[in-house]
């Protein structure tokens, strides 16, 4: 096992790896898979009384600066499954398509998506999971 691929795993789960989960191509844990398919139902607080705020279904197209990648889909759906709006905004994003100045370099210091993805979220190796929807060719 390489560094890199321990590194890119960070320290994911992989005690769950035999349990009924869905996996991704790396073999950890699919939350996102899990959560769609019903396999957990997870309770947005533990404080009692707080109820299960609103989902927002809301995709935010993030192009890409690189000429070979495809351009991001942000959805806000799956993440309003289990945070909150102020886990983001504003510290994280400004709440305004386009304003936030990204690159993948910070993103592995912890910035930004990887704020997250590489901690508790998929981790930042898994590429097209985030850069996933074609650039238009036609544009240039
Ligand atoms: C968690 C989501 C996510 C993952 C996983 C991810 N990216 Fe990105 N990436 C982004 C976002 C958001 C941007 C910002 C859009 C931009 O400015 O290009 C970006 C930008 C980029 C850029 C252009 C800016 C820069 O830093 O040079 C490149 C190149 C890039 N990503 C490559 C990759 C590669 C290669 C991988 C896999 C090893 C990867 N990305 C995985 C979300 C992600
Ligand atoms: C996991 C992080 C995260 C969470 C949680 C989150 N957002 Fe966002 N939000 C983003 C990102 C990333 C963008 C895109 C910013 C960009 O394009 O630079 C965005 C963009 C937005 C925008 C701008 C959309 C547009 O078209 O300009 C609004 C409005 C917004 N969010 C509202 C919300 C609300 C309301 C909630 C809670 C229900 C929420 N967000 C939860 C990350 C998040
Ligand atoms: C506050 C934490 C947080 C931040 C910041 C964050 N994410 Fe996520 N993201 C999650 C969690 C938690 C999940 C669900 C668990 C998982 O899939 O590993 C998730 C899931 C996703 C998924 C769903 C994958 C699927 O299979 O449905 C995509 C795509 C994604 N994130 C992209 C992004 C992008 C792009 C950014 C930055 C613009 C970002 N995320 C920022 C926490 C975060």
């Amino acid at each position: 096992m390489s560094d890199a691929y321990r590194k890119g795993h960070a320290w994911h789960p992989l005690a769950l790896q035999n349990q009924a989960l869905p996996k991704d191509r790396f073999g950890l844990v699919d939350w996102a898979q899990a959560l769609r398919k019903g396999v957990i139902q997870p309770k947005s607080s533990i404080r009692p009384g707080d109820g299960e705020p609103p989902g927002l279904d809301l995709d935010v197209v993030i192009p890409t600066k690189s000429d070979f990648l495809d351009d991001v889909i942000f959805p806000h759906s799956i993440h309003t499954w289990w945070l909150g709006c102020d886990s983001c905004h504003p510290k994280h994003f400004v709440p305004a398509r386009g304003a936030n100045p990204m690159s993948m370099r910070e993103m592995i210091q912890g910035r930004h998506c990887g704020a997250c993805h590489n901690k508790v979220a998929f981790p930042l190796t898994d590429c097209t999971r985030c850069h996933a929807k074609p650039k238009s060719r036609a544009a240039k």
